[in-house]
C-alpha cells in the first residue's frame, strides 16, 4: 500500500470529528461540537455529549467523506479514538466506527487519543526523528512523552498528581465568571495584565516533593492559591484585577510546563519538543515554549490551533501510522479504553 487512507473518527469530549488523511497529507478535516450546550453548566456534561455525538456521527463522517471526494469503499481503513475519553462518548464513536468498519468491510484501529495529539503534528512538520519528547497538555491531560515510535512505543515520562493545566485554568475561569471553557478567556485578559502583579507559586518545582517528581506536575496548588487570593480581596471589597490575576496565572503555569518540558528533552537528549492538546493554543505557554526552545537548542513543534483541539485529523494520521508499522487492527469486539498504542 503506497499511501494508506485513513477516515479518522474522534468522540472522546464534546466534540464530534472525522477525517481523512492520507499518508501525511490532510484531504478533510470536520469538526462539530457541543461545546455551547455545556457552557451554562460550567463544564462538560457526559449525557448531553453522549447524545449530541449520536445526532452529529453520521453526518460529521459523511461530510468528511464528501469533502475529500470520497466514497467510503475508497478508505484503506478506519480509526477511532478508543479513549482516554468519556465512557458514554466513547461508545458512541466506538460503536458507530464499528458499525462502518463492518458493513464495508474495513480494518479498524481503535486508538489512543493523547497519543493521536502527538501524531497530527506530522501534518504540518513531517516525520518524527527517532527520539523525541512530547509535552501533551489539555482540558483532561498533562504528560511528558518519550515518543521512540509513535507506532509502538511511547513511554510516560511524567503526568500531572492531581489537576490538569487546562482543568486548572477552567477552575479559575469559573470564579472571575467566565463561561466554560475559560482557558480562552483567561489567555485573553492575561495578554493585558502584569504576570508579576500577584504571587503564584510554581507547582511541584521546589523542595523534596519536586526533587522525587522532576518530571510531573500539580496545578491544584495553583488554583487553590489563586482562589484564596480571590477570595480574600473580595472580603475585602477590592475589585478584582482580573487582567492581573489572568496574567500571574498563565505564567505560573507556562513556566512551570516550559520549564519541565525543556528539563526532559536534556534528560533524554531529546532536539524536538512535540507540543499538542486543546491547551497548546495558549499564547503565553507558545511563548514561553519558543524562548526555552530558542535558548537550548530544541526545535519545539506546536501545531496550527485548528489542530491542537480535539480533531479527527490525529486520529485518522495515527491510524496512518498504525497500519504503515503494521501494528493492529483491533479485534471486532475491542472495549471502549483499550486504545493502541
Ligand atoms: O484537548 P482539548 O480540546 O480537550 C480535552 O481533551 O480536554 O482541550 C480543552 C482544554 C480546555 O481546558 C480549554 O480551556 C483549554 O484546553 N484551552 C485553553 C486555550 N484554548 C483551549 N487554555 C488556555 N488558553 C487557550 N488559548
Ligand atoms: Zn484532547
Amino acid at each position: 500500500m503506497s499511501e494508506p487512507i485513513v477516515l479518522g473518527i474522534e468522540s472522546t469530549c464534546d466534540e464530534t470529528a472525522a477525517a481523512i488523511v492520507q499518508g501525511r497529507t490532510l484531504r478533510s478535516n470536520v469538526v462539530a461540537s457541543s461545546m455551547n450546550e455545556h457552557a451554562r453548566y460550567g463544564g462538560v456534561i457526559p449525557e448531553i455529549a453522549s447524545r449530541a455525538h449520536a445526532e452529529a456521527f453520521v453526518p460529521v463522517v459523511g461530510k468528511a467523506l464528501a469533502d475529500a471526494g470520497l466514497e467510503l469503499s475508497d478508505v484503506d481503513a478506519i480509526a477511532v479514538s478508543a479513549g482516554p475519553g468519556l465512557a458514554g462518548c466513547l461508545a458512541v464513536g466506538v460503536s458507530g466506527a464499528k458499525a462502518l468498519a463492518y458493513a464495508a468491510n474495513k480494518p479498524l484501529y481503535g486508538v489512543n487519543h493523547v497519543i493521536g495529539h502527538i501524531a497530527v503534528t506530522q501534518l504540518q512538520f513531517g516525520p518524527f526523528p527517532d527520539d523525541t519528547l512530547a509535552l501533551i497538555v489539555s482540558g483532561g491531560h498533562t504528560s511528558l512523552l518519550h515518543v521512540r515510535d509513535v507506532a509502538r512505543h511511547v513511554d510516560v515520562v511524567g503526568t500531572t498528581l492531581d489537576d490538569a493545566a487546562g482543568e486548572c485554568f477552567d477552575k479559575v475561569a469559573r470564579l472571575l465568571g467566565f463561561p466554560y471553557p475559560g482557558g480562552p478567556h483567561i489567555d485573553r485578559h492575561a495578554r493585558l495584565g502584569d504576570p508579576r502583579a500577584i504571587r503564584v507559586p510554581q507547582g511541584l518545582t521546589q523542595g523534596k516533593a519536586a526533587a522525587r517528581h522532576p518530571y510531573d506536575f500539580s496545578f491544584s496548588g495553583v488554583k487553590t492559591a489563586v482562589a484564596r487570593w480571590i477570595e480574600e480581596q473580595r472580603a475585602l471589597g477590592n475589585e478584582i484585577p482580573v487582567d492581573d490575576v489572568c496574567a500571574s496565572l498563565a505564567d505560573s503555569v507556562a513556566s512551570v510546563l516550559a520549564k519541565k518540558a525543556i528539563n526532559g528533552c536534556r534528560r533524554f537528549d531529546s532536539r524536538t519538543l512535540i507540543v499538542g492538546g486543546g491547551f497548546s493554543a495558549n499564547s503565553q505557554l507558545r511563548t514561553k515554549l519558543a524562548e526555552v526552545g530558542e535558548d537550548n537548542g530544541v526545535q519545539v513543534r506546536i501545531p496550527r490551533i485548528g489542530l491542537c483541539t480535539d480533531n479527527g485529523a490525529m486520529v485518522a494520521m495515527l491510524g496512518v501510522n498504525l497500519v504503515e508499522a503494521g501494528v493492529g487492527p483491533s479485534s471486532p469486539g475491542f472495549p471502549i479504553d483499550s486504545a493502541m498504542p
